[in-house]
């Protein structure tokens, strides 16, 4: 393909193309400053390409999501979050002896070590859960070193990975059991991946939890539906602190950290909050859109608008209708959802929100979802870090095997003084 031509004035520089599988257009510009002196500006990183991924891949402009080549309709419907995990961190869907291992690995890395079990102890009841999360994360690194002096080992990689996925989950239901003061309940061996997780949440020693089917559904699909998202906030901060070849554990660490964030993955808690408020000061509608017009109010209506979807997110799309069955099934009402479905209508109506392409987002319902399904809404953040954890282990995997592997390092344009003196003591 011909290369694209950048007059810079006095000369032009040739840079290459580079196209995607799915036509995806991009101009390499890594040799742009050695040969003219250049870097190029692109703060957020709007317009910038970070890598070539064979991970996920996002069509903001039609609502495409597809998990290396499937779309994310059928895995959501059809497969459970366990093999969804292995075809993103392995590259190709388990044969059976393949399946079988990887069960008995993450069967095998369920249990914490006793030792890290005492920080849930020493954790004040009022932390936030994410908080603990990423504190217990990173301190794998502490409790099981001896495996990441040797990552690239394709046997410590698959073991690293299935004690990420498994151990995360058993951290989550600890952080939640020491938030309301009950003892932990352990991992049990005999029962899948998303059934041991809910009775680890839910059984307590007053009331016995009896696992629902239909709820172990829902959260095998929530976990495929958040499980990669291409080069998002997290994944790209797990990318650039791996990229200091720091081990794993510190890396997803990292992710934790920034998914967190109200503009990220801590939308779904704000959401809640917001239709929580709305409901309790009976807020008009109208009133509240008005408001996240408003620039100088410092509001946005969380779970809307996506710096990719500009037409609308597919994984809302699901969560939506699930959202809405689970309560007609119930013959349930919920003000909450009266309200998010009025909010939804209303921006859709509004100018403001046709002109700059702003759609309910992935957090948008799934709070409404995980309300449904019994979950304390400070979890939820952390039920979007279990389910994409996955993600961010393959992108981590990807990174390391790129060549040539490089250090993620940007560059910036100074804007401060040209000279400036130290005024003495
Ligand atoms: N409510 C009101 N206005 C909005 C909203 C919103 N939720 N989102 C964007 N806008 C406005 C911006 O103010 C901006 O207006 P302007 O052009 O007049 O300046 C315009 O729409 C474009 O928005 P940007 O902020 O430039 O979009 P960006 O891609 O940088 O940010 C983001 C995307 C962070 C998701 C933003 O839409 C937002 O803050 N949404 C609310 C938080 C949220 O739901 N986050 C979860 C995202 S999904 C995820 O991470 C899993």
């Amino acid at each position: 393909m011909a290369n694209a031509r950048l007059d810079l004035g006095s000369h032009t520089v040739e840079l290459p193309l580079v196209t995607g599988t799915m036509g995806e257009k991009a101009i390499d510009i890594t040799n742009l400053r050695k040969d003219s002196g250049f870097i190029t500006l692109d703060s957020g990183y709007q317009n910038t390409g970070s890598c070539k991924s064979a991970i996920t891949f996002v069509d903001g402009d039609k609502g495409i999501l597809k998990y290396r080549g499937v779309n994310i309709e059928d895995l959501a419907t059809n497969a459970r979050f366990t093999e969804v995990a292995y075809f993103l961190v392995h590259g190709k869907f388990a044969n059976q002896e393949e399946r079988s291992e990887f069960s008995q690995q993450l069967t095998e890395n369920s249990m914490l070590h006793e030792d890290m079990i005492k920080f849930f102890h020493s954790v004040p009841p009022t932390a936030h859960p994410m908080s603990i999360l990423s504190t217990m994360v990173n301190a794998m690194s502490i409790f099981y070193p001896q495996y990441f002096v040797d990552e690239n080992d394709d046997e410590v990689y698959k073991l690293m990975a299935s004690r990420l996925i498994s151990k995360i989950r058993t951290i989550a239901a600890f952080s939640y059991k020491r938030s309301i003061g009950e003892p932990l309940v352990y991992p049990r061996h005999d029962l899948p991946y998303c059934s041991n997780f809910l009775n680890m949440m839910f059984d307590s020693p007053v009331k016995p939890y009896e696992i629902d089917p239909e709820t172990e559904r829902l959260l095998n699909m929530i976990l495929t539906l958040h499980a990669d998202h291409e080069q998002n906030c997290s994944t790209s901060t797990v990318r650039l602190v791996g990229s200091s070849k720091v081990n794993l554990y510190s890396s997803v660490c990292a992710g934790i950290c920034a998914l967190w964030g109200p503009l990220h993955g801590g939308a779904n808690q704000e959401v809640i909050e917001m239709l929580e408020l709305i409901h309790r000061e009976k807020l008009p509608v109208k009133s509240v859109i008005e408001k996240s017009k408003d620039k100088n109010s410092g509001f946005k209506l969380s779970g809307f608008g996506h710096r990719v979807y500009r037409n609308f997110d597919p994984r809302m799309k699901i969560l939506k209708q699930e959202a809405q069955s689970f309560l007609k099934n119930r013959n349930m009402d919920d003000p909450l959802m009266n309200i998010a479905l009025e909010l939804e209508e209303a921006a859709l109506k509004d100018e403001y929100f046709i002109e700059r392409k702003l759609y309910p987002n992935v957090d948008f319902y799934s709070g409404i979802l995980y309300r449904e399904m019994g979950f304390p809404t400070e979890m939820f953040t952390v039920l979007f870090a279990m389910g994409r954890m996955p993600g961010w282990i393959a992108q981590w995997k990807e990174m390391h095997d790129s060549v040539p592997f490089k250090i993620g390092r940007p560059r910036q344009v100074y804007i401060g003084p040209a000279e400036a003196v130290y005024p003495g003591r």
